[in-house]
């Protein structure tokens, strides 16, 4: 069984459970979790057992409508009060990525839609849309492989960073969707995956699901990604992101704009893979995304037998970076390929979106 073979989040309703792999864990040991404590999946999230925008956003919603399964009041504004704690207590574990309350406030929003009908009912509906953001996920993300793989050609080689891969959606991922759909085609690319310091994101997840899937990968060090391209190795950048703000900044894992500044020094396309749900038109600019700040252990031990930074010296280790919108050739969506002005095409996709959910 391959990596692949598995969900990267599902809902294991019986035993009121949501069901991931713990990645913190890959590429060693496959240990499937199954949380059924609020504190559980929230602990999951902030570590990144779960991780990657929209698969961060699918286990928000299974998680939330595991939080209601649970609520015993009767009447509606007792069974909404405690619903919204529960809300805010997931939404609080990481803030970058604004899949994470943009699927809560979904689920909200549908309790809000049909607060008339029993409480039963309600979390019957809960349900229904937990799932509906799960398989939504899977359908946005071969609709961004599909426009993606219209971006290179059999034969060209092809960078990303950290992973915006199966493992951080629910299928197919959204920078790796069009190498995916390359590979069904039968095309020969060659992809170069950061290792994405200092949580290994893309040594231990792209690297693993890419190879898993028979594709051509090799690993690279985030501070080879330079020469890569300046040896003419690479024809394509594909990278994912945590929050896109109106005028077309975003953030991704840090690390991404080193990526984007290097790709214009070379003139290589620099492509960003956007669900919609990642695009936030109440932010901006990337001034106002606020960038999660994460512990020091993970730079100077985490992945080492002894510490590999002297004690008591001072570790910043941002966990995302913005990336300048004049650096992004075009976003890909599920809804097509958004060019500059950003501010504009952006708002067309958003707009797309709404409409599809009315
Ligand atoms: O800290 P992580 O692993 O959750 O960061 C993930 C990324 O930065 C991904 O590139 C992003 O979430 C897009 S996933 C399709």
């Amino acid at each position: 069984m391959s990596i692949l073979d598995y969900d990267t989040v599902s809902l294991d309703d019986a035993n009121s459970a949501l069901v991931i792999i713990d990645q913190t864990l890959l590429p060693n040991e496959t240990k499937i979790l199954h949380l059924t404590e609020q504190k559980d999946i929230w602990d999951a999230i902030y570590l990144l057992k779960v991780r990657g925008a929209p698969a961060i956003g699918d286990a928000a919603a299974i998680g939330i409508y595991l939080a209601a399964k649970k609520i015993e009041s009767k009447d509606f504004d007792s069974f909404y009060a405690e619903f919204k704690k529960a809300k805010e207590y997931l939404d609080s574990a990481r803030p970058t990525a604004v899949n994470l309350s943009w699927a809560l406030n979904r689920m909200d929003s549908v309790v809000l839609k049909n607060k008339d009908k029993s409480i039963e009912e309600i979390k019957e509906i809960l349900k229904k849309e937990a799932i509906a953001i799960v398989d939504e996920d899977i359908f946005i993300c071969k609709q961004i492989g599909l426009y993606g793989v219209t971006l290179f050609k059999d034969g060209d080689g092809l960078l990303t960073h950290c992973n915006a891969g199966q493992l951080a959606t629910a299928k197919y991922g959204t920078a790796t969707a069009p190498m995916y759909i390359a590979h069904e085609k039968g095309w020969k690319i060659k992809v170069f995956s950061d290792e994405t310091r200092p949580l290994l994101q893309g040594a231990r997840l792209t690297s693993y699901e890419l190879h898993s899937a028979g594709i051509d990968v090799t690993s690279i060090c985030d501070s080879a990604a330079a020469t890569v391209m300046r040896n003419g190795w690479v024809q394509c950048i594909f990278v994912g992101c945590d929050r896109v703000a109106a005028n077309g900044d975003f953030a991704n894992k840090v690390g991404t704009s080193s990526v984007a500044i290097a790709a214009k020094r070379f003139g290589i396309p620099f492509y960003v893979c956007a669900p919609s749900s990642t695009i936030d038109l109440n932010t901006k600019s990337g001034k106002d995304i606020v960038i999660e700040q994460r512990d020091g252990k993970e730079v100077s031990t985490m992945w080492y037998e002894k510490p590999m930074i002297p004690d008591g010296v001072k570790i910043y280790n941002p966990a995302f970076d913005v990336t300048d919108n004049d650096l992004v050739t075009g976003f890909v969506t599920e809804y097509g390929i958004a060019k500059a002005p950003f501010d504009k095409s952006l708002k067309e996709i958003v707009e797309k979106a709404n409409n599809k959910h009315k």
